[in-house]
């Protein structure tokens, strides 16, 4: 039996599924089962590690929006240019760490918006693993929150479309930085879903009432026994909250 909406395309699907593969092989199998229209798909370090610059394009000729999450933390002149290059790949979406300080997202932008296809630009403000006593350690002043937003805010500042946050942090972030500034959630969890290893979780309908542009979501689609099914539920799920 069918649930409601399954199969309705998108034409900016708001769930993310997160390809947390060792190879080009197991993330294949996982994407064969999956929809254009229906998702997009992200890649961070542990695939592109293994399956390389090839296989983005392989997901993106095969339609896919793609997220390439390299977080890039360096000199301005070098997350430039690898910024083209991701662009030039022709992916959705890519990200760099907001603690390369203005100077490096400015650059960032300017490489984004200065090539042929021009993804979506995004920054990593405080990563999630870290606590209020890590923050002291390397330091960053304030609190995680006060860090967080600091880091949002400079990331506007500098021209770029949105950052990453933790469903905790949306509601805040959305007031902050104003409706047209993407937030991209990771840490969800559909109520009936295993909440593994992650801490801050948020339904999906929670994320997209707080505010949520798009969901980063991992194993509720990846290890379910159908993941399709499980993804249009998701959908299903988002479409009822932002109504
Ligand atoms: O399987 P799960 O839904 O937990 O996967 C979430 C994805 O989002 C993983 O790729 C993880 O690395 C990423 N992520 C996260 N928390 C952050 C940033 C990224 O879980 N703060």
């Amino acid at each position: 039996m069918n649930l409601p909406g399954v199969n309705m395309k998108m034409s900016d699907p708001k769930v993310i599924v997160a390809l947390d593969y060792a190879s080009a092989a197991e993330a294949s199998a996982l994407v064969a089962r999956l929809d254009p229209g229906l998702c997009r798909l992200k890649v961070g370090k542990e695939l592109f590690t293994a399956a390389g610059p090839a296989f983005v394009e392989q997901l993106v000729s095969a339609g896919y929006g793609v997220f390439l999450d390299l977080k890039f933390h360096d000199i301005p002149h070098t997350v430039a240019a690898a910024c083209r290059v991701a662009a030039n790949l022709g992916v959705w979406m890519v990200n760099v760490h907001a603690l390369g300080g203005r100077a490096m997202l400015a650059a960032a932008r300017e490489a984004v918006v200065t090539s042929a296809h021009q993804p979506k630009l995004i920054a990593v403000t405080v990563l999630t693993s870290m606590g209020a006593q890590d923050l002291v350690e390397v330091g960053v002043a304030g609190s995680p929150e006060e860090a967080v937003t600091r880091l949002a805010r400079l990331t506007r500042e500098c021209g770029l479309d949105g950052v990453v946050c933790s469903a905790r942090e949306t509601a805040a972030l959305r007031a902050t930085c104003g409706k047209d500034f993407l937030l991209v959630t990771p840490g969800i969890r559909p109520a009936s879903a295993a909440v593994g290893d992650q801490v801050r979780i948020a339904t999906p309908g929670d994320a997209v009432r707080n505010g949520a542009s798009y969901l980063v979501v991992g194993r509720p689609i990846t290890q379910a026994p159908d993941p399709l099914r499980a993804l249009e539920a998701i959908n299903t799920e988002i479409r009822g909250a932002a109504v």
